[in-house]
């Protein structure tokens, strides 16, 4: 039986983590929407143009280890203002949210454009300083040499570009419980979502 959870919010907020988790705990799949754009704007930066990228994505595509570097998030968030880019990874994602056993998507219009109909909506916020930390973090961590400062820049241009383009902005879907992570810790917000999935089960 098909059971959708739509975990979207802006980046670093905590969403990747919470919905690892959720579909750990309950053996869901889980799709993190994010790394298909990404996978489309790293070929971009290859000279491939954007549409073309998207109609041709492939799993190698996917799998290249320097899809979640702060050049390719904003690559990515480029092509991600483009229609015809939506429009072509649409059907992937639809369908993956109606597979059998459940799956859990996050994204950025997972509840209000690809899965309207998803028995859960989760909108993660965070503070812009708590993300800029957490992001920082994750990057130093994997051996990218990025200041602080330069990380909160990247996130705000991205958020702006995110919530600004006419097409499929981020914004939380009306029927959206908004999870405000900032004072959370990692184990506090997953059992609050964990809690939401129960509900609705
Ligand atoms: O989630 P992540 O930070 O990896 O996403 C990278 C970019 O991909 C976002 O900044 C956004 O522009 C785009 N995106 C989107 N819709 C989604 C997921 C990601 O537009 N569902």
């Amino acid at each position: 039986m098909a059971f959708t959870v739509a975990i979207d919010g802006p980046a670093a907020s905590g969403k990747g983590t919470i919905s690892r988790a959720v579909a750990a705990h309950f053996g869901f799949a889980h799709l993190d929407t994010g790394l298909l754009y990404r996978a489309v704007g790293r070929r971009t930066m290859d000279g491939v143009e954007p549409i073309e990228a998207a109609r041709t994505l492939t799993r190698e595509d996917l799998a290249r280890d320097d899809l979640r570097t702060g050049p390719v998030g904003q690559a990515a968030s480029r092509v991600a203002s483009i229609p015809e880019v939506r429009e072509a990874l649409l059907d992937f994602q639809r369908a993956f949210s109606r597979r059998d056993g459940g799956a859990v998507l996050d994204g950025r219009d997972i509840g209000t454009v690809i899965c309207p109909d998803a028995e859960v909506k989760i909108f993660v916020t965070a503070s812009d300083a708590v993300r800029a930390e957490r992001r920082y973090l994750e990057l130093r961590e994997a051996g990218h040499e990025v200041t602080l400062d330069e990380t909160l820049a990247d996130l705000k241009a991205r958020d702006r570009r995110d919530e600004e383009r006419a097409h499929a902005p981020m914004t939380a879907a009306n029927d959206a419980v908004l999870l405000d992570t900032t004072e959370m810790s990692i184990d506090e917000a997953v059992a609050r979502a964990v809690a939401l999935v129960q509900e609705k089960q």
